[in-house]
């Protein structure tokens, strides 16, 4: 039944107002299911993704909490928060399940950070990160880095306020993958096309954005989330509900930091020729959809962000395990 909520969109970038038929979301999910590693005896620990999320400060603590908890619950088996020092004994107390460095306003952040990045899988940038110039330039210095190990990286939140002021620390970087809300797409956008965003065509305005940063790909969440690699224009519209509380947009960005790593590991032809990142990027904004939807059904308006991290192994079992 789930189809019938869901709507996709998958299509030449020039083509963009052709119609498009319920197998294009069957393939869509099933380009999904086709990335997640299957749980087997030969496995060790940290095989299904080491994430680190990169964020923290001293006023916000839950941002990084609810992305590194979501990483972990998609599956990643470790999931490594770097944050202040004023955040970390916060955030630890929220979870023992979290490994939890305070590193990131001391003058040597980097080289902190850089000392885990060969045991990481991917990197998330920005959830709870705030706006202080010493942290953001520490920021800089840890996606240089990761961009010389070829490590995939998601973007979001006040990570993104940086990419719009220094947009080359991320241009043509490939690897990595932006999840601008429509205020934080139009800062973006105008950063980098310096012209005003055409609101009346979404998915013409966030393919631009993709081509302009040398197809990284986009995500620009809304009511339907528009995903765009620079070639392609991938739409999710799968119903959530209008509850909008704070901390969604920090579920997405844990599941995508997973979703990233496997779709590479599981490579194009578990994706059929499709971008991975673009397949990443569309199972971590349904299964975000689809934890709102399940948890609003039981909470209604009182549904928060926790709520939606209860509802993580229910929902990822609805649309991409049976
Ligand atoms: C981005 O993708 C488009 C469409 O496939 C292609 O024409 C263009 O050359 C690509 N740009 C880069 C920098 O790879």
């Amino acid at each position: 039944g789930i189809l019938f909520f869901c709507f996709s969109v998958l299509k030449r970038a020039f083509s963009l107002h052709k119609s498009h038929s319920i197998k294009d979301m069957e393939n869509t999910f099933q380009l999904v299911k086709n990335i997640i590693p299957p749980l087997t005896t030969k496995k060790h620990k940290g095989q299904d993704g080491r994430i680190g999320i990169v964020g923290g400060c001293q006023e916000y603590t839950g941002a990084p909490y609810f992305a590194a908890i979501s990483a972990l619950k998609v599956g990643a088996d470790l999931s490594h928060v770097f944050c202040t020092r004023e955040a970390a004994p916060v955030i630890k107390s929220y979870s023992p399940e979290l490994i939890v460095h305070p590193v990131l306003d001391s003058p040597n952040a980097v080289h902190e950070v850089e000392k885990w990045l060969p045991r990481l899988h991917a990197l998330v940038v920005g959830p709870g990160l705030g706006r202080e110039d010493a942290l953001l330039e520490n920021v800089k210095g840890i996606l240089e880095a990761s961009k010389a190990r070829a490590i995939p990286v998601v973007i979001d939140a006040d990570g993104l306020w940086l990419i719009a002021q220094q947009p080359t620390l991320i241009q043509g970087y490939q690897k990595a993958v932006l999840t601008p809300n429509h205020v934080e797409f139009i800062r973006l956008s105008e950063a980098v096309l310096r012209d005003p965003v055409d609101s009346s065509d979404r998915r013409g305005a966030v393919l631009r954005l993709s081509q302009a940063l040398g197809n990284v790909t986009v995500v620009q969440k809304g009511e339907q989330d528009v995903i765009s690699d620079g070639e392609q224009v991938l739409e999710c519209n799968l119903q959530g509900s209008n509850r909008r509380c704070g901390g969604q947009g920090d579920l997405l960005s844990g599941f995508l930091g997973v979703l990233v790593q496997w779709a590479l590991h599981a490579g194009p032809e578990k994706t059929n020729g499709f971008s991975p990142l673009l397949v990443a990027a569309f199972g971590a904004c349904s299964l975000t959809r689809q934890c709102n939807h399940q948890a609003f059904q039981k909470h209604g308006r009182s549904t928060t962000t926790s709520d939606m991290i209860a509802e993580i192994r229910p929902a990822f079992n609805r649309l991409f395990e049976t």
